[in-house]
């Protein structure tokens, strides 16, 4: 049997096994899936010792992703823009990186939340791995505008400089929190951790244009701050980051498999996976 793993650290409560063993049940593929914890300071020898045992591939999480794209021997486009692995395949050539989270935001939002970004005005929150991982898929979508707003306004603008050459036709910025006073947002997406500081990015009021969609890269109880202040502060529509969970590791199954599961029933079966276990 096919296997594959997700390493991170601390990996336990990682959903990625669930998800993978719902696609299994709906592709009927030959495979298992588990989470392996790798030393803080060993993630190559956990992938190798992975690779030794029978290991087809592996997704990457927290605090991997920068090593994972170092030991790929071969990285996608989407890989090297975002300066990050979560998906590596292992092949008779080596070892290939890939990233599939900037696809999985985009097609949560684009198809699974008609939440559409060409031509509309886009405002991303955070300049840190989360934002990098998603913002070169963000400008392909052609949004008319895009912003990165950050607490260190320096590193917003590292960031843009970095990927200004992928910003095509849009009106591509960055600055700090307040840079956003008078501008006006259709979607805004939170890619901060502040939450995890129990905090908020500080945005100017007027932000949320009327009818806006606010989207935190973080699922569940994480994300509940920040939606709520969104929902207070003007935005129509709110989104948790389950979706792209979801739809990220599909596109993985899918590089791995050469099958797409359907991500719609398997997100719908999580969220009352997750609703039950709440109450
Ligand atoms: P990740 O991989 O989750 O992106 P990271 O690279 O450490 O982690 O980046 C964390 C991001 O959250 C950064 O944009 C950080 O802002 P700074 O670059 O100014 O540090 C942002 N962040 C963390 N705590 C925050 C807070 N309390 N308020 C606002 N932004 C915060």
């Amino acid at each position: 049997m096919d296997r594959y793993a997700v390493i991170g650290n601390p990996v336990e409560h990682s959903k990625s096994p669930r998800i993978h063993a719902l696609f299994v049940r709906q592709t009927g593929q030959d495979m298992r899936y588990d989470a392996r914890c790798a030393p803080r300071d060993g993630f190559a020898a956990a992938v190798q010792a992975f690779r030794g045992e029978g290991g087809r591939g592996a997704n990457v999480t927290v605090p991997f992703k920068l090593d994972a794209c170092a030991l790929a021997d071969a990285l996608s486009t989407r890989a090297q823009a975002a300066g990050a692995v979560n998906t590596l395949t292992f092949t008779d050539e080596g070892i290939a990186g890939d990233n599939t989270d900037g696809v999985g935001l985009l097609r949560d939002l684009i198809v699974n939340l008609a939440c559409p970004l060409a031509g509309q005005r886009v405002l991303l929150l955070g300049a840190g791995g989360a934002a990098r991982g998603v913002l070169v898929p963000l400008l392909d979508a052609r949004p008319a505008k895009l912003v990165i707003a950050n607490r260190s306004s320096a590193r917003a603008r590292e960031l843009h400089a970095a990927l200004a050459a992928h910003g095509g036709q849009a009106a591509f910025r960055a600055g700090g929190f307040a840079d956003l006073a008078g501008d006006a947002f259709d979607v805004v997406i939170n890619a901060t951790s502040a939450s995890l500081e129990h905090a908020l990015p500080p945005l100017p009021q007027g932000v949320f244009a009327p009818g806006a969609f606010a989207y935190d890269l973080m699922y569940g109880e994480a994300a509940q701050a920040f939606l709520a202040a969104s929902r207070a502060a003007g935005a129509a529509r709110c989104a948790d980051g389950l979706g792209m969970l979801v739809e990220q590791a599909a596109e993985s199954f899918a590089i791995w498999r050469g099958v797409r599961p359907d991500s719609g029933a398997v997100l719908a079966e999580l969220r009352r996976e997750l609703a039950g276990a709440a109450r």
